[in-house]
């Protein structure tokens, strides 16, 4: 099967996922908070950026490599940390830790993945990020950065737009537990998708938390609280200034929306900002993300690395991010939806989609190199 015939769009890739993954599983990950209003308003901020194309140009030949944080990628994306990636597909942190390496591009395992540090570190090389959620102690904390370095990763996120759980609708509607519940109603949706469910004896784990999971005294734990929820800490300045003098390698600062908060975490020695609104999981009242990047770097200046996410559907969203002043994009959904639907060949052939995407679009422009995007942006936007 030729995939870019049959599954030439990320919307292609969702559908097809939808139909293999349980509703539980697949609410979960394609949901947004509340109304889910945050979704649409980065889709039409991002819709509403234009550029000016050229004509006779010659053959362009677009250049894509990016050095960022100290490392070459082959690509100017990403993969973004998503909680509970295996429950996607078994195996599913693995098999994108896999595959960035083969297309050298990062992979951020998420502190609240199934699989653990020690499990995706023998896979990703030097490609590995470490997403942070802050936990309740310092002494877990502490805890943990030595089991990430020592695994290997060296450069690490922290998210700090979580400070509560959020309210998904769809995804409580959807009767979804971690680990998942065996009542009637999720065995039914389990039932539909036989090939989810031989992933999963496959690998022979239940889909938990298994990282957060090792500091859970078992005993006096509710059944179905999931490992994340019984050791978050607050994120605050303070857990921020700690974990700097803790963790020597790079530090990346999630989640952030405001210039002068950027601009104060990188004062107190952040290495680079993630500008990103969870992509409308966590808030949906806020202003587009795409919107806040040029404040952004306005106001950190053209030296500090800017990572942006949310809504990234297509390579031309990425050339969008790009031009309006990020040095690296990062997508999540998509990669989870390609796992879903067709396991390692989805995420060979979302990286294909992407990359080819943005390689067409930018011989549009007649531009060989993403430093030259931000000139070909339409005036009025
Ligand atoms: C199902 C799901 C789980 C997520 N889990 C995490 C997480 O554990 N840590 C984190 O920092 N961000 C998490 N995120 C947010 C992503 O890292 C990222 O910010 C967002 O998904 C990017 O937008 P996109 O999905 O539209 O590409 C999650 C997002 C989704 C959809």
């Amino acid at each position: 099967m030729d995939l870019d015939l049959t599954h030439p769009s990320i919307e292609d890739l969702r559908k097809k996922a939808r139909k293999r993954i349980p509703k539980f599983v697949f609410e979960y990950l394609d949901s947004a908070t509340g109304r889910e209003l945050g979704l649409k308003i980065n889709r039409d901020a991002l819709d509403s950026i234009r550029f000016m194309p050229s004509v006779l140009c010659g053959q362009t030949e677009a250049n894509l490599k990016t050095d960022f944080l100290g490392q070459s990628y082959e690509l100017p994306f990403g993969i973004a940390p998503i909680g509970m990636s295996g429950l996607m597909w078994a195996g599913a942190e693995r098999m994108l830790a896999k595959a960035a390496v083969v297309h050298n591009i990062p992979f951020s395992l998420s502190s609240v993945a199934v699989a653990s540090p020690e499990d995706v570190a023998p896979h990703i090389g030097q490609n590995g990020w470490f997403q942070h959620y802050p936990v309740s102690s310092a002494d877990l904390r502490r805890k943990m950065l030595l089991r990430i370095k020592a695994a290997g990763f060296h450069t690490l996120i922290i998210t700090v737009d979580v400070p509560e759980e959020s309210r998904r609708e769809r995804q409580r509607r959807a009767n979804l537990t971690v680990p998942p519940k065996a009542d009637f109603r999720t065995l039914v949706q389990m039932a539909r998708c036989p090939a989810w469910c031989f992933s999963h004896l496959r690998e022979g784990i239940m889909p938990r938390m298994r990282f957060f999971d090792d500091y859970i005294p078992s005993r006096g734990r509710e059944s179905f609280t999931h490992a994340g929820a019984l050791i978050r800490g607050i994120p605050d300045w303070k857990y921020l200034e700690e974990l700097r003098e803790e963790w020597d390698g790079n530090l990346i600062v999630k989640g952030v929306l405001r210039p002068e908060d950027a601009k104060r975490m990188v004062d107190m020695g952040a290495d680079c900002i993630w500008v990103s609104n969870h992509s409308g999981r966590q808030f949906e009242a806020g202003p587009a993300v795409i919107d806040q990047l040029p404040k952004i770097r306005a106001t950190v200046g053209q030296d500090v690395p800017l990572i942006y996410d949310s809504g990234v559907s297509w390579g031309l969203d990425i050339m969008r991010a790009i031009a309006k002043g990020a040095d690296f994009v990062m997508v999540g959904r998509a990669f989870h939806y390609a796992v879903a639907a067709f396991g390692r060949k989805g995420i060979d052939h979302l990286v294909h989609i992407l990359k080819s995407d943005i390689k067409a679009n930018m011989s549009q422009l007649g531009v060989e190199q993403l430093s030259q995007l931000p000139h070909y942006l339409l005036r009025d936007n």
